[in-house]
């Protein structure tokens, strides 16, 4: 090799490894500053009680109970700049009957970007705290969670989902964050909304609707005193989620027991349509009959009630478009 051939590889290879490392350094500084700025802030509030009430009016069906209490609860909890406790909603019901879909609605008029917000979290029971032997390490990682969170964004919600499957200890680890507390380590807990889901209760919900049926009465005339008494008895007699109402109910940490009531074909129609509706196709009658025959429903004579409420609504509806 001459030596301008040797000066010209060199400085070849001097331009491009300046090249690299300039290349890599700023993407290193923008991932960082990204990185940054992510969790540096909180995503914005747009809370819009309009825009809850329409939802829950015209997206939730079957639920004339559950529909004006979270209503009110989260209105009033957000209108509020120095409650006094976080907001605790119990919500209670057979699969199917709405209980995901209102903490949806929640969020979608609380958090501009809605579930996806960083405020937003859910935890599911068996599927992120499945192991009994490791419930020490969940305590300790969900306590700093929370508390981390809580740190970052004070408005903001958690989750809990298949609340009746839920280990004693972890729930107990929870339960100091849903009281009075002023302050509790320097963090503030009393804007936060805690949302505990879980099928207890289902069977005193469903035998008290089967019962309006059969009288003759009207659905609507069930009112929340009806099964807010047999819920909470009814679950302190199980085990396991006994234990979380006990500790919940002995403290009144929970602002309301939700009863969410098991649906009937007419809201299956229902469901079917507002699917359609959202997907922007035209509504079919004949389709959602089709698709609402589908389901099973029981008591196996009567059938009353769907038995999986409008779950797989839009699955099933695809067969008949
Ligand atoms: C917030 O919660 C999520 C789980 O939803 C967790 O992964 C994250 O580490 C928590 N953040 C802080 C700052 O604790
Ligand atoms: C619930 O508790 C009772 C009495 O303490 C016990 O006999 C029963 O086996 C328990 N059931 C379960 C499912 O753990």
């Amino acid at each position: 090799m001459k030596v301008t051939q040797i000066y010209l590889l060199l400085h070849l290879i001097l331009t491009t490894s300046v090249l690299v490392d300039t290349l890599s350094v700023t993407g290193f500084m923008s991932n960082l500053w990204k990185r940054l700025s992510f969790q540096g802030s909180c995503d914005s509030l747009k809370f819009n009680a309009e825009g809850l009430r329409a939802d829950l009016e015209s997206k939730l069906f079957g639920q004339h109970i559950a529909s004006p209490i979270i209503q009110k609860a989260v209105t009033g909890f957000m209108n509020d700049d120095n409650p006094k406790k976080p907001l605790v909603l119990s919500l209670h019901g057979p699969t199917g009957t709405g209980k995901n879909f209102v903490s949806k609605l929640i969020a979608d008029n609380i958090y501009k970007k809605g579930m996806d917000s960083n405020r937003v979290h859910v935890f599911v029971s068996t599927y992120h705290f499945p192991h009994p032997s490791q419930i020490d390490i969940y305590k300790s990682q969900l306590q700093e969670w929370i508390k981390g969170n809580v740190t970052k964004c004070e408005r903001s919600m958690f989750i809990f989902d298949e609340m009746d499957q839920m280990h004693p200890g972890l729930i107990d680890s929870i339960m100091v964050y849903l009281g009075y507390y002023h302050k509790l380590d320097g963090v503030s807990y009393r804007k936060v909304i805690f949302l505990f889901l879980s099928n207890a209760g289902s069977k005193v919900i469903i035998e008290t609707a089967l019962k309006f049926w059969k009288e003759g009465r009207e659905r609507e005339a069930i009112e929340l005193k009806d099964v807010e008494k047999d819920i909470t008895e009814s679950v302190l007699n199980n085990n396991l989620s006994g234990f979380w109402h006990s500790r919940l109910i002995e403290k009144s940490m929970v602002d309301f027991f939700v009863p969410f009531l098991p649906l009937e074909y007419g809201h299956i129609i229902k469901c079917v349509m507002a699917e359609m509706k959202a997907k922007g196709l035209e509504l079919n009658q004949d389709v959602a009959h089709s698709t609402a025959n589908e389901f099973i429903y029981f008591p196996t004579f009567e059938r009353v009630f769907s038995v999986k409420g409008c779950k797989s609504v839009e699955n099933r509806m695809k067969f008949y478009i």
